[in-house]
């Protein structure tokens, strides 16, 4: 199967979505610490879906122009209704954090439209990698394999750290060993043990050790 761009980030978009609104539904919103951690955990995915629909203009759909012109009009037009979602539920945050005199329906809202927009992002996701297949038969593999490192260009370290501590948890142990096999061939060794002592750090004991397994001498 040729590289699929999509599949690191959107990965890591789900698992997000469904942590936050299972947390967003089982919060104390009465509970002043409980609500500002809440209102906290839902403007980090928020922040982080912004950042990554800015990746998507920016990376992804500047190299699928040239070729897929109405799809990326398509796709700009979702990006689109999907901001509209996040300034509802924007609006609701702001309501939170005035301590509203009956937190528990402000609470009520949050979560109904969190979860709209969960809905709407699931639906944008599986939109996308629906044109997978067009995109391989548009787009030589040799310039998709460049766009991850277009978009570490488009982020600060620190942004790109926590990416990777969040991301590391949500793959599959192969494709964990795979993205360690390309930081090995790309960055220097000092750099690279210290993304094995993350993983270390991060994964359950069993995954680590799937991983040391699948690196061999490189772990
Ligand atoms: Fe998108």
């Amino acid at each position: 199967m040729p590289y699929n761009p999509y599949n690191f980030p959107h990965k890591l978009c789900r698992s997000m979505l469904f942590q936050t609104a299972a947390a967003a539904g089982k919060a104390d919103y009465a509970d002043p610490v409980e609500r500002l951690e809440i209102i906290s955990q839902v403007e980090e995915i928020l922040e982080f879906l912004d950042e990554h629909a800015r990746h998507e203009a920016l990376v992804f759909h500047l190299l699928f122009q040239g070729a897929l012109p109405e799809w990326v009009a398509e796709l700009e037009k979702s990006h689109d209704r999907l901001d509209q979602t996040a300034a509802k539920v924007k609006g609701v945050l702001a309501e939170l954090r005035a301590s509203p005199s009956e937190p528990l329906a402000a609470g009520a809202r949050l979560y109904g439209a969190f979860n709209e927009l969960v809905g709407q992002q699931l639906l944008h996701l599986a939109e996308e990698e629906s044109a997978l297949l067009r995109i391989w038969q548009a787009i030589p593999e040799p310039e998709l394999l460049k766009i991850p490192a277009a978009v570490q260009k488009l982020v600060t370290p620190e942004q790109s750290q926590k990416t990777l501590r969040s991301m590391l948890p949500v793959l599959t142990p192969a494709e964990r060993a795979g993205l360690f096999k390309v930081f090995r061939s790309a960055i220097p060794e000092e750099r690279y043990r210290g993304l094995v002592g993350l993983a270390q750090e991060l994964l359950p004991p069993p995954t680590w050790e799937k991983l040391r397994v699948a690196l061999g001498d490189a772990a």
